[in-house]
């Protein structure tokens, strides 16, 4: 069973067009990373995979379900786990407010206490730093709690979009620690990323996007010359 799958799905924003027939499947507890070039439409299939953005073309599947058009909290509860671009904390809130909101939010209040336990066994770090205020963290840490803020109910699929973008290598590796911890466990990951050396390692497969269309899906060995192609960069 794919946990997630677009099938020709196409997106706009007003009379601009950025996803054009685009096809791609996340099978149950594989990882695909999704790499294209700025502005290739990785965020929007990302915003089309949380129910953030309707296809205006196409069908969005969870799990073989049909929610295409269907709200945010629907998608969610099917089991995909979306990370936004960008941190995704709230600055001036504490660790626990972050993670009692998002929990609050998604699981409902009962569930809170459980699923903020299992966040501390998983990131030691947030339990360390759970009464320090989230704008406080390194950017790596925010990264981290954004992560584990979508986590809360052992999602079928986590989509996770740039996670690792402007991180120093230290920083990239706690990141990449805890999606293989998640592929460990069995869950499915649409890793999103720009730099694509630390994604096509951990990937099973890979879809290179470039201008709303994808043009490589196949091995993650194959996906670095068609990036370069899709750059201009001369291969060797
Ligand atoms: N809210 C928006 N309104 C209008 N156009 C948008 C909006 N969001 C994105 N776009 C446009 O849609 C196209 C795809 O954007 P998207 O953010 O999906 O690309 P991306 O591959 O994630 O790029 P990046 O690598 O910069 O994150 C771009 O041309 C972008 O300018
Ligand atoms: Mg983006």
């Amino acid at each position: 069973m794919n946990a997630i799958e677009l099938c020709s799905v196409s997106a706009a924003y007003g009379p601009y067009r950025a996803l054009d027939a685009v096809s791609l499947a996340v099978p149950d507890g594989a990882v695909v990373g999704l790499v294209g070039p700025n502005g290739a439409g990785k965020s929007t299939v990302a915003r089309v995979c949380a129910g953030l953005v309707a296809p205006s073309a196409g069908q969005l599947l969870v799990g073989g379900e049909d929610l295409t058009g269907a709200p945010p909290w629907r998608i969610a509860r099917a089991g995909v786990a979306s990370v936004p671009e960008g941190r995704g904390v709230f600055a001036r809130m504490t660790v626990a407010e972050n993670l009692e909101l998002s929990f609050g939010r998604w699981l409902g209040r009962g569930a809170v206490p459980e699923a903020i336990e299992r966040t501390y066994a998983r990131f030691p770090m947030l339990a360390e730093r759970r009464r320090q205020r989230a704008g406080t963290l390194s950017g790596g840490q925010q990264r981290l709690l954004s992560l584990a803020k979508v986590l809360g109910d052992a999602p079928r699929i986590v989509v996770a979009d740039e996670l690792s973008l402007g991180l120093a290598p230290a920083a990239v590796d706690d990141v990449y620690g805890q999606l293989a911890a998640l592929h460990d466990e069995g869950t499915a990951l649409l890793v999103i990323e720009q730099q694509t050396d630390r994604v096509l390692s951990l990937a099973d497969r890979a879809v290179v996007l470039d201008r709303g269309t994808v043009v490589y899906d196949g091995a993650p060995e194959g996906a670095g010359p068609q990036l370069a192609r899709v750059l201009g960069v001369a291969t060797g």
